[in-house]
């Protein structure tokens, strides 16, 4: 068995004989003498290879070549002082082999496995089991392991338990399209693979286990994005007798616990703000606070502007906000502003208007239409100074917070002014319960349809101003996580449901045994899941989902390298009872 790792050894451990093994990272052969820098999981350790202390022929280290694993069996010594490499922490020390054993062999690697960057991601895919060799990926797999085991730490310890639940089951209601799994012993019958654990979390609550976690597998096939997977897993947690607070307390004393053991930074307490002030402030419910350029109001200056443009959207029901960028007028010319007016677009937006203030004095297309005064209140309210940049859109609040909102991530990335460094958790509450499905015409539930409403006095007469009882943690401009506290009452699941235009059949059909598991002394609960892989993407720096997966799906829910998703047999098919009717061009 391996004993050593090779990243370890240092100076005190010289002048003995170890068989470390590894893989060949790079090789250079200065004839009659090559190194090697071998690599294992911990790192590198330089072995040498002379004709004068290797008792194997030394053909066969000079057939060395990358990436060929192999075990060497030396003396640990001292570098020469002119060897010596300060940069690596086993740069003092080599080993001089006297034996060599190649234990696999290694054709050249389609790509280069040495460099953090990776040139074409499909060939990478393809073989990843190479790709996951590189030492960028090596970090952040080991990290996700570490995270994972803190977390599992921090849960035993706090008397909860780990408890496994189906991955065959019935469709949950999350709100994502299912990925279904034919039965063959029920012909016709599908089973559906779990968006999350959610019901099965909250019988178990009901079955008197009090305190549950779970590092869940979920699946959702939904449109996927740099962090988003088909298949993602939650640490998934759920607590009876306790309330929001008592869910955010624990999970925010867990995350404080895993960033100090991970990376040894004391965080400060999170800071907490309301939806509604999330969206007027940063335009989005998943604030980047690493940066302010706050979203200003301006809806009270327009709403009476001879501007109809503004003074029309304004009386149908639309705000006006701006985003001012201080400071940095002179690095915008008209056509960056162009473009950014068909950035907003694909939000939605019909336009944005625009204000540079130089020279003591608002320049731009609206600085002539609108009005003197309008221009004096803005330009005091918000502080406009010389070289300030004013971006105007006047919409539905939706479009003019989803617009602004990401205008605000994009010019912050433009200006550099977002502190890369730092890890910035904020809690957000206070979620509207439902939000109005145009497509569909009726309410859905913005968590699901189990979050208890706060105050469900409203909820026949003002739906779209019913708050629920749900929390977001948000880390860096994600979101991280989310819960709630549950309804535990059958009366008021039945308003609720009511609520979302769900018939007796609907409710009956989707979850009728979990409404029937209510009426035998249910607790109260509450519960939340965190990503597993949005946080330690977050933790170890990257923006890519995939970094911190070991075989993730491409973004067409393929896997390069098994080719997964793939056709199966006529007979397999047969066997299910199904019949493939695909259009001619699929
Ligand atoms: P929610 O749907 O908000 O809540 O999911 C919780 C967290 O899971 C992560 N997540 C994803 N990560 C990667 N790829 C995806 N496709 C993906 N979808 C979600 C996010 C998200 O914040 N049952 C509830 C939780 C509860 O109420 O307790 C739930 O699933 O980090």
């Amino acid at each position: 068995m391996k004993k050593y790792n090779n990243g370890e050894f240092r100076l005190k451990d010289i002048d003995q004989t170890y068989t470390v093994y590894g893989w060949v990272n790079k090789r250079r052969d200065m004839g009659g003498v090559i190194f090697v820098d071998l690599r294992d999981r911990s790192g590198f350790l330089q072995v040498v290879f002379n004709r004068e202390f290797l008792k194997d022929d030394f053909a066969l280290a000079e057939s060395l070549r990358n990436e060929f694993c192999i075990k060497v069996t030396g003396k640990l010594i001292k570098r020469t002082p002119d060897m010596i490499n300060p940069k690596i922490p086993t740069g003092e020390i080599e080993l001089m082999v006297e034996n060599l054993e190649i234990l696999g062999e290694a054709d050249p690697v389609p790509f280069n496995i040495y460099e953090d960057k990776v040139l074409n991601e499909n060939i990478a895919l393809k073989y990843r089991y190479l790709d996951l060799r590189r030492e960028s990926l090596q970090k952040n797999i080991i990290m996700r392991s570490k995270i994972a085991s803190a977390v599992r730490n921090y849960l035993n310890n706090n008397y909860f338990l780990e408890i496994e639940t189906p991955i065959l089951c019935k469709s949950t209601p999350e709100g994502a399209r299912d990925y279904i799994v034919p039965s063959r012993i029920n012909p016709g019958s599908f089973y559906a693979l779990p968006q999350s654990p959610q019901i099965f979390k909250q019988l178990l609550m009901l079955s008197g286990f009090e305190r549950y976690f779970q590092i869940a597998k979920c699946f959702r096939d939904e449109d996927l994005r740099s962090d988003r997977q088909p298949e993602f897993t939650q640490i998934d947690m759920e607590m009876s007798f306790a309330n929001d607070e008592d869910i955010m307390t624990l999970t925010e004393d867990m995350l404080h616990y895993v960033v100090k053991e991970i990376k040894g930074l004391d965080l400060p307490k999170f800071p907490r703000i309301t939806w509604q002030e999330a969206m007027d402030k940063y335009g989005s419910d998943k604030p980047d606070t690493r940066f302010e350029m706050y979203l200003e109001d301006l809806t009270d200056i327009l709403k009476d502007t001879n501007m109809n443009v503004f003074r029309t959207s304004i009386e149908n029901g639309g705000i006006a906000k701006c985003l001012i960028v201080k400071n940095n007028g002179n690095k915008y010319s008209r056509s960056d502003i162009e473009h950014m007016i068909d950035f907003v677009k694909i939000y939605g937006a019909k336009g944005m208007a625009w204000l540079k203030y130089d020279d003591d004095k608002f320049n731009g297309v609206i600085a002539k239409n609108l009005e003197d005064e309008k221009l004096k209140t803005m330009q005091e309210r918000f502080g406009i100074t010389n070289n300030d940049l004013v971006l105007i859109i006047v919409d539905k609040p939706s479009i003019t917070y989803a617009s602004l909102g990401a205008l605000r991530l994009k010019i912050g990335n433009e200006l550099n002014l977002i502190a890369k460094d730092k890890l910035n958790f904020l809690w957000v509450t206070d979620f509207p319960m439902f939000e109005y499905s145009e497509t569909e015409k009726r309410y859905k539930a913005m968590h699901h349809p189990f979050t208890m409403p706060k105050n469900i006095d409203k909820i026949t007469t003002d739906p779209a101003n019913v708050l629920s009882d749900a929390y977001d943690i948000v880390l860096n401009g994600y979101e991280l996580g989310g819960g709630s506290v549950r309804i535990h009452n059958p009366k008021t699941q039945k308003i609720v449901f009511d609520a979302l235009g769900l018939t007796e059949e609907d409710i009956k059909n989707k979850f009728g045994f979990f409404i029937e598991a209510f009426k035998y002394g249910a607790p109260p609960h509450a519960g939340l899941a965190i990503g597993l892989e949005r946080f330690t993407m977050l933790m170890a720096g990257t923006d890519n989902i995939k970094d911190v997966i070991a075989f993730p799906k491409t973004q067409s829910a393929s896997d390069l390298m098994s080719e997964a998703p793939s056709l199966v047999s006529e007979d397999q098919l047969q066997e299910l009872g199904i019949k493939l009717d695909l259009k001619k061009d699929e």
